[in-house]
Formats: C-alpha cells, sequence, structure tokens
C-alpha cells in the first residue's frame, strides 16, 4: 500500500479584470499609499459576470489534471475548500465533479475560511494515507467580490477572487507530506463573520438593510491572532517534520497583509527570499491564495524537486493551519529509500505512532471512565461524610 501523499499537479486561475488601488480611490474615500503601506496590496482580481466559484474551480483544476496527467474520469475524490460557493446548498464540489467529468469521484466542500485550503489538502492526505484513494483534487477558491461591501473601506480594498487546485497522488516513496498542525479557536468566531442570511439572522428585508449579508472583519483582533500563530504553527510542523527551520526552501504563507507575513518573517529568522509574497498581485483571496502563490512560486522557479516548504493559512474561525511538504512531484522511482535523508524517513512514522498513541489514550479514557464514574461517586459521598464528622 502506498503511504505517503505528494503534489503531481497544479494550476490557477485568476479574473481578467483587474481592480487597482487607484481605481478604488474613484470609489470610496482610500487611497493608494494607505492600502500599499497597510496592507502590501496594489491591484485584485474581481469576476466577471457570469464567473462563479463552480467557473473558476473548473479552470484551475483542469490545469491540475493535464499537469498530472490524471484524467478527469479516474479522479477518486474531489475537496473544495471555499467561503463564497455558488449556492449554500448544494455543495460547489459536487458542481465541479459533474462539469469537469469526474463522474467516478465523491465530492465535498470544507469551510475553515482563508485556512480551508490548507484544511483540504491536509484532510486528502489522509484518504492517501490510510490508502482508501489513490488520488484527490484539491481546490481553494473563493468569489469574495460578491461578498464584500464595496461602500465598507475598511474590508472591500483588502479582498479579491482566483482559485488554485493542485492534485495530490499516492507515493510509495517517503515523500510528500511531512507533518501538519490544524488549529481553531472559536471563541473568537466574530472577528471575520458573514453575520447575515443563515441561522441566527435568516434572510429578511431587515437583515439586507443592515448589510448584515456582507462580510464583517474586525481587523485589528484578527491582525493580533494572525501574527501569533503563523510563526508558531510554521516552528510546529518543522519540528514535528524533524527538520530545521534553515532546511526549509519556501515558506508559503495565506496571503492575508504583507506586515503579518514580514512579522513571521523576522520570528522565524529566515531571509526574504525564503517567505512567498504576491499579495500585491491578488489581495486576500482566502482559501484560494496559498495554492495561487504555490503556483507562482514554482513558475518563478522558487521551489525545485527534493526541497521542503510549508503551507501556513489562518483566518475566520478563527482557525489556522500549517503543513510540511517535501516537494517530489515526478514519483523518484530510481531512488532507493535508503538514500533519504534519515529525518524525513523517520518523520512520517513517528507522527503516525504520536497519532495512534493518543488514540489510544482516547479510547481507553472513553473505555475506562464510564467503570470509574461509580468510584468517583462512593468517593463524593465519603468526603461529604467525612466533612459532617
Ligand atoms: N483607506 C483609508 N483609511 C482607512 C481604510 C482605507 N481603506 N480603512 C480603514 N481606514 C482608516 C480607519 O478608519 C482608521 O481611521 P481613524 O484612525 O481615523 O479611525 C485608520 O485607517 C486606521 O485603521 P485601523 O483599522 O487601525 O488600521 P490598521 O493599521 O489596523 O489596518 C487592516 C487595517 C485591515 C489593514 C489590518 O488591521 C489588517 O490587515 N488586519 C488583518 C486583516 C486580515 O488579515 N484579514 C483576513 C484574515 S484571513
Amino acid at each position: 500500500m502506498s503511504k505517503y501523499a505528494r503534489i503531481t499537479g497544479w494550476g490557477k486561475y485568476v479574473p481578467e479584470r483587474r481592480l487597482t488601488n487607484f481605481d478604488l480611490e474613484k470609489m470610496i474615500d482610500t487611497s493608494d499609499e494607505w492600502i500599499r503601506t497597510r496592507t502590501g496590496i496594489r491591484e485584485r482580481r474581481i469576476a466577471a459576470p457570469g464567473e462563479t466559484c463552480c467557473s473558476m474551480s473548473l479552470a484551475s483544476a483542469r490545469q491540475a489534471l493535464a499537469m498530472a496527467h490524471l484524467p478527469p474520469s479516474d479522479v477518486e475524490l474531489i475537496i473544495v475548500a471555499t467561503s463564497t460557493p455558488d449556492y449554500l446548498v448544494p455543495a460547489v464540489a459536487s458542481m465541479v465533479q459533474d462539469r469537469l467529468g469526474a463522474g467516478n469521484a465523491p465530492a465535498f466542500s470544507l469551510q475553515a475560511g482563508c485556512t480551508g485550503w490548507v484544511y483540504a489538502l491536509v484532510t486528502a492526505s489522509q484518504f492517501i494515507q490510510t490508502g482508501a484513494y489513490r488520488n484527490v483534487l484539491v481546490i481553494g477558491t473563493e468569489h469574495l467580490s460578491v461578498g464584500v461591501d464595496w461602500t465598507d473601506r475598511a474590508t472591500c480594498v483588502l479582498f479579491g477572487d482566483g482559485s488554485g487546485a493542485v492534485v495530490l497522488e499516492a507515493s510509495d516513496q517517503p515523500t510528500g507530506l511531512l507533518s501538519f498542525d490544524l488549529g481553531s479557536d472559536g471563541s473568537d468566531y466574530d472577528a471575520l463573520i458573514f453575520p447575515g442570511c443563515a441561522g441566527v439572522h435568516p434572510p429578511s428585508h431587515d437583515v439586507i438593510n443592515q448589510r448584515l449579508h456582507y462580510l464583517r472583519m474586525d481587523g485589528r483582533r484578527v491582525f493580533k491572532f494572525a501574527s501569533r500563530v503563523l510563526a508558531d504553527s510554521v516552528r510546529k510542523v518543522v519540528i514535528d517534520s524533524g527538520l530545521t527551520i534553515d532546511d526549509i526552501a519556501l515558506i508559503i504563507p495565506h496571503q492575508a497583509n504583507d506586515r503579518i507575513i514580514e512579522l513571521a518573517r523576522r520570528r522565524l529568522k529566515v531571509p526574504p527570499e525564503k517567505m512567498m509574497v504576491n499579495i500585491d498581485r491578488y489581495g486576500n483571496t482566502s482559501a484560494a491564495s496559498i495554492p495561487l502563490a504555490l503556483v507562482d512560486a514554482l513558475d518563478e522557479g522558487r521551489i525545485q524537486p527534493g526541497d521542503r516548504v510549508v503551507f501556513v493559512g489562518f483566518g475566520a474561525g478563527l482557525t489556522w493551519a500549517a503543513a510540511a511538504f517535501h516537494w517530489e512531484p515526478q514519483e523518484p522511482m530510481s531512488i532507493p529509500v535508503l538514500d533519504w535523508p534519515v529525518r524525513e524517513r523517520l518523520a512520517q512514522p513517528v507522527a503516525r505512532a504520536r497519532t495512534a498513541l493518543w488514540s489510544a489514550r482516547i479510547s481507553l479514557a472513553t473505555k475506562v471512565e464510564p467503570l470509574l464514574l461509580p468510584l468517583y461517586g462512593f468517593a463524593a459521598g465519603y468526603r461529604k461524610r467525612r466533612k459532617k464528622e
């Protein structure tokens, strides 16, 4: 059974229409200087009428499949990470599956804000590592231009549309995903939120009049959170992979704000060339931003076979996630396993052993706990009696 999940194909799509900071100056009370110095963004792409999450996903997915030489009919699973699907129901993944001609693949969408694509990548890897599927198409797409309030200068200048996709395939070689870190802190759920037109505020004229159907964000709260988790999560996956930060060729962070990325870079003490930044071109494309940055990094020749890269995201939820990958898009058939660096050979079995130990501990606790309950009751009663005496 192949136990390793490696990326074998990738693709991206961004809409034709560019919306520059100067264009925004004509729409709202803002300036190119404010946006550039606070965020690093110069322009973003905006979907044309008729372009949607589904159509953008199809465009990036087709490129990824072509690169992996994988016909759509052979795709075994599709996951689309997005917060801006075509419809609330059905999942846009099912529409992508149909229009792609991937009739044999189950498909589902995954929502974890801007962290969604890394969550999807790690989820896909689990299906491959357990032997359930030999390949998975992992897409991150956002159609945020329909979700932002174009009268709210605090949010609308930040976001853009786009899509990125990768194909993950099973491998016998110890390559691909080395380790991952997934996190969530729901106590800050309202820091980045679409408040209206769902369960708490069902669609109504009032909800629309109050503009609750648009994205709301507490920028400072998100900034603080992001600056902390970005570096911490990278550090965790690097250590769990048995590597040091110097072993990492490129960190590909979620593109939300170049100041957040710069703070993390300084905390991690890595040189600028090891941190991928393309926010100037696309703004924050949420779940699409990391795969878009990956494709740009590959186009710029910043990742070579054999490199180790780290993907790291953060966003609504609040959530965060990182994944360390050994980059080996071509199956390294000719390399005997023993020639691989010991650390990498050990990283995945160690991670698996840790997970197995953790699950054993949980299932033991689940079994033992009910047996102990009468004892707890007896001990509590005994303490009460002693107190009375
Ligand atoms: N143009 C001009 N001025 C603007 C503006 C805009 N587009 N947006 C806000 N301002 C003003 C504010 O009104 C405020 O004015 P005031 O001091 O007179 O009240 C001033 O700029 C400072 O606002 P503030 O919110 O403190 O700015 P900031 O330095 O925190 O930067 C963000 C704002 C949004 C760029 C920053 O908080 C951020 O990037 N946060 C993280 C957001 C993020 O990453 N979200 C996605 C997570 S996936």
